[in-house]
């Protein structure tokens, strides 16, 4: 099973006045969860992890937007570090896929695939996707099975984050950042209605944050 960074459900995580935290989201926001440094540490160390299982072949990194974006971009300099400073290296291109599950701070049932390249491209080529957090699972099992149709040679998940959450369906990425509690957390991308995406760290965000950014 994949190894990962647990938050335990009782971190406190630090205060926000700690770090850099953009004026106009203050008010909105509780504690700061995981600092930016800590998720390029990580992330750093799953491109390694990435790159021994998968780097005897062409990869296709598939970026799961817009939530996924950052952690995309950080992981893929990481693996090209790796490509540039060893003996061996592999290919690397990427590809793009734009899905939404959720409405205000609910996953919904509907999955909806809005945009990406032709996924034909990815027949028999070994595919990894690149997403930001998994909760109930539907996300990316939808994907997945979407996927399959193309038949891809290998598909393996990284998600940065993985929800401690009586709603998971059970799914479990291959390669996972940290496992995280059952809170709604924003930054580093992950948004509340397309809001938060503009932070570095990964926080929880508060009732305020909730209300005034409510659609
Ligand atoms: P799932 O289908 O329930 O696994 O939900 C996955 C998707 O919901 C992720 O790709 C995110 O876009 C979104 N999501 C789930 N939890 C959070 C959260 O705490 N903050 C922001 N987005 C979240
Ligand atoms: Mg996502």
């Amino acid at each position: 099973m994949a190894s990962f960074l647990q938050i335990p459900d009782d971190e406190k995580g630090y205060d926000l006045n700690l770090f850099c935290v953009p004026k106009h989201y203050e008010e909105d926001l509780d504690r700061v969860i995981i600092p930016h440094g800590i998720i390029m540490d990580r992330t750093e160390r799953l491109a390694r992890d990435i790159m021994q299982d998968m780097g005897g072949h062409h990869i296709v990194a598939l970026c799961v937007l817009k939530g996924g974006y950052k952690f995309f971009a950080d992981l893929l300099d990481y693996i090209k570090a790796l490509n540039q400073n060893s003996d061996k290296s592999v290919p690397l291109t990427v590809d793009f896929i734009r899905l939404k599950s959720y409405c205000n701070d609910q996953s919904t049932n509907s999955v909806k695939v809005i945009g990406g390249d032709e996924l034909s491209a990815l027949t028999g080529k070994n595919v990894l996707i690149v997403e930001d957090i998994v909760e109930t699972g539907r996300t990316m099992q939808t994907l997945l099975s979407l996927l399959n149709e193309y038949s891809p040679k290998m598909v393996k998940v990284v998600s940065l984050l993985v929800k401690r959450t009586p709603k998971s369906l059970g799914y479990r990425p291959d390669y996972i950042g940290f496992e995280v509690p059952d809170k709604f957390l924003v930054g580093y991308a992950l948004d509340y209605n397309e809001y938060f995406r503009d932070l570095s760290h990964i926080c929880v965000m508060n009732e305020n944050g909730r209300d005034k950014y409510k659609v």
